[in-house]
């Protein structure tokens, strides 16, 4: 039955990604499957799955209300960054972890958690931050990573071999953590090249700065706090300075494994925000249309009626139609380093 509805609810995925994908759909890699490591923007349903009793906006509608009409777990009003990455690779089969089945051979697993982390628990609460408790942090993923390769390989050699034939992808990690990325995703990027890897992508930050929950929590009557567009500078400029170092951090890590293929993947610029609204689709008051206390998916929170004409969806995560044009930017240019060819975008050409 699950089995089923998975087959289902690919195709329909397929079908809902429409005519914009076709041309990516004979995609070759010379590899055979994806993992993915991050946030919200690529969990395809692992958050809802973590606390199962927990009441969380991504369980209810209007999340899914674009794709598929109901909520799947997705952070978004339909498909999500991974998902278009995935079509865009070639292996568009993928599953979130938490609800794969052993017996189903998939292109990709998903260990992304919304509103993760790099850094654990632990941490946050030592800073007396507060983070979801959901969230799962890098190393919590990791953990669920080694549990999934102790379930498929027999012995250690089919892990490497295995990973030898996979791209991982690790981020976009929640913005304000994504610093240590370079200090203590490190060591799990280290741990999986020992592992096998061999190719890896580390997509850097978007402008946070113009995400309408941090818009909110910043808000200022200084006028010269914004730039022409109504982004929040420092904030904006920090995260400039954060990709840079992780830029640096990759070419680093490039030099010390020197056979390993490592990718940044530039999500700065990303849908044009010039024409667009710095307003969360789904929300309600303020500036941005986003109040952490009614946030999307409570009682009484309105959803416009076009997300396709908005980049934000509820105030943290994008709309499908901003993680579709995200998402072009990131993969097009990857996939001639990483050998993919692609037949029918050479015919159309
Ligand atoms: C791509 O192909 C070239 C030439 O065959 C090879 O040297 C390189 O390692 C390949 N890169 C990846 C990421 O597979």
């Amino acid at each position: 039955m699950k089995l089923i509805i998975t087959i289902c609810f690919f195709l329909l995925m397929t079908v809902a990604a429409g005519d914009a994908t076709l041309s990516e759909k004979t995609t070759k890699c010379p590899f055979r499957y994806l993992y993915h490591f991050g946030d919200g923007v690529t969990d395809i349903g692992n958050s809802i799955r973590v606390m199962p009793w927990f009441d969380m906006p991504a369980k209810k509608y209007p999340y899914g209300k674009t794709y598929p009409g109901w909520p799947t777990g997705r952070w978004s009003d339909g498909l999500v960054d991974f998902d278009y990455t995935a079509i865009d690779f070639g292996l568009p089969f993928i599953v979130p972890y938490l609800s794969m089945d052993r017996y189903t051979r998939y292109d990709g697993v998903i260990f992304s958690v919304a509103r993760s982390p790099v850094l654990d628990h632990s941490f946050f609460k030592s800073k007396g931050v507060v983070i979801p408790p959901y969230a799962v942090s890098l190393g919590g993923q990791m953990n669920w990573f080694r549990k999934y390769l102790q379930s498929i390989c027999l012995k250690p050699k089919d892990c490497v071999e295995r990973l030898e034939n996979s791209l991982i992808l690790m981020g976009d990690i929640e913005g304000n953590d994504i610093g240590y990325l370079l200090t203590q995703g490190k060591t799990i990027l280290e741990e999986l090249i020992r592992l096998g890897a061999t190719r890896i992508i580390i997509p850097g930050n978007g402008p946070v700065g113009c995400v309408p929950y941090i818009l909110t929590a910043l808000q200022t009557n200084d006028p010269t706090a914004y730039d022409d567009i109504g982004c929040l500078k420092t904030v904006n400029n920090f995260i400039v300075w954060k990709n840079d170092n992780l830029q640096d951090a990759i070419e680093n890590l490039k030099r010390e494994f020197p056979k390993i293929t490592i990718y940044y993947g530039d999500m700065y610029e990303g849908p044009d925000r010039n024409n667009m609204a710095l307003k969360s689709c789904c929300g309600i008051g303020g500036k941005y249309n986003y109040n952490s206390k009614r946030v999307c998916g409570d009682k009484g929170v309105p959803v416009c009626p076009n997300p396709d004409r908005h980049i934000y969806w509820d105030g943290i995560h994008f709309t499908q139609q901003a993680y579709y044009t995200m998402e072009h930017l990131l993969v097009q240019p990857a996939l001639g380093s990483f050998n993919c060819t692609s037949k029918l975008l050479s015919a159309v050409m």
